[in-house]
């Protein structure tokens, strides 16, 4: 069942509710923030494999992460399979206890040469990097991949093949195209169809996972192993927290709007503790706006948290808002949040 052990290639992981690789969002704060509410596994944001072999510093803190944060997934974009093997070595050495593919970045400057989404147009090539990513290291290897480059070539099931031939442990799949980008919605079909014809395989579905009820309506409807959150946490960590109880049949935790004001001013704290204070008024604007979205009458408070000079301002704008007058309505769309 849901919230017990899920076996993910030998390793032996809290549950099957997993966080997915958010680049520009899943950092360390963030990442601290959802693991409160005790995911199956965390990845950071992508790393590039170039960057990490030329020892890139910038890129090598996406990867920090602490020890309470296990298990921990890196994710790696690139498409030269001579980097493969070293990088995941590089982050089985950090002490990552996953290690990803990424083939879904539908980012042109990533595609250009091949990455990201781009090596849905080279499935043979996601098979050499896969093999020397597994070849170089014990901890499972998974792929998450787009359904295909465009609706007239949908290819995740052969690139489902081509991945568990080499070797790795699971494919996430995001129910878009490449040509879709964040557009419309998820379709659940291309997931379902991969894993009615991988059998064993583990599949993890991904795309469209709001609230509990989509997470139980994407099991359902795809027979999927796993599931990956994604927009679905920005601004609601407790979603995995929801699903755990639903499918237990308990009711969610109640939540007013004093708990989204505590849950917004533990993440500032943890940013504050993280950045230096220019960058982590950047980060509370879009912190902010992921908590403050869905509550009717916020929006005077974003915008004086995205004109704020200081941390201190913040707390301070945040402590003082009348919170008692503001209702919060449910999120059911993330179109207009993706990048
Ligand atoms: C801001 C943003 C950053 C993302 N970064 C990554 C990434 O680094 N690696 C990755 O595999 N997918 C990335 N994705 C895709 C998500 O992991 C996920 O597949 C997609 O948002 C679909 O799920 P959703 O509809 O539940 O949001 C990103 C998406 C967004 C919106």
């Amino acid at each position: 069942m849901i919230s017990k052990p899920f076996i993910l290639g030998g390793k032996t992981l809290p549950s099957n509710v997993f966080c997915s690789p958010l680049a520009g969002c899943s950092d360390l704060p963030f990442r601290k923030m959802v693991k409160s509410f005790d995911p199956g596994l965390i990845y950071c944001e992508m790393v590039k494999m170039d960057a990490l072999i030329r020892n890139d510093p910038n890129t090598y803190r996406l990867l920090d992460y602490t020890i309470d944060m296990h298990p921990i997934g890196a994710q790696l974009c690139g498409s030269r399979p001579e980097y493969a093997g070293p990088c995941a070595k590089i982050c089985e050495d950090l002490g990552f206890d996953v290690i990803d593919l990424n083939c879904g970045c539908p980012v042109d400057k990533v595609t250009k040469d091949g990455s990201g989404s781009g090596l849905l147009k080279r499935p043979e090539r996601i098979g050499e990097i896969i093999a020397n990513m597994v070849a170089a290291v014990k901890v499972p290897i998974t792929i998450k991949v787009r359904a295909g480059w465009d609706s007239t070539s949908i290819n995740c099931t052969e690139v489902a093949k081509i991945a568990k031939e080499a070797g790795a442990a699971a494919i996430c799949i995001h129910g878009r195209t490449r040509s879709q980008g964040y557009k419309g919605p998820a379709v659940w079909d291309y997931i379902r169809d991969c894993k009615k014809e991988m059998g064993d395989f583990c599949v993890i579905g991904n795309g469209d996972i709001f609230d509990a009820k989509s997470a139980e309506k994407i099991f359902a409807h795809t027979g999927c192993d796993a599931i990956m959150l994604s927009r679905g946490t920005f601004g609601q960590p407790w979603l995995i927290e929801d699903i755990y109880r639903h499918f237990e049949e308990s009711a969610p935790i109640a939540k007013n709007s004093l708990y989204h004001r505590d849950t917004l001013l533990r993440h500032l704290e943890i940013i504050a503790s993280y950045q230096i204070e220019r960058r982590a008024l950047l980060d509370m604007r879009r912190v902010g706006c992921w908590y403050l979205k869905y509550g009717a009458g916020t929006r005077r408070l974003r915008e004086l948290i995205n004109a704020a000079k200081t941390l201190q301002e913040i707390r301070l704008l945040i402590e003082s808002f009348p919170w008692h007058e503001v209702e919060f309505s449910t999120k059911t769309s993330s179109d207009e949040e993706a990048i």
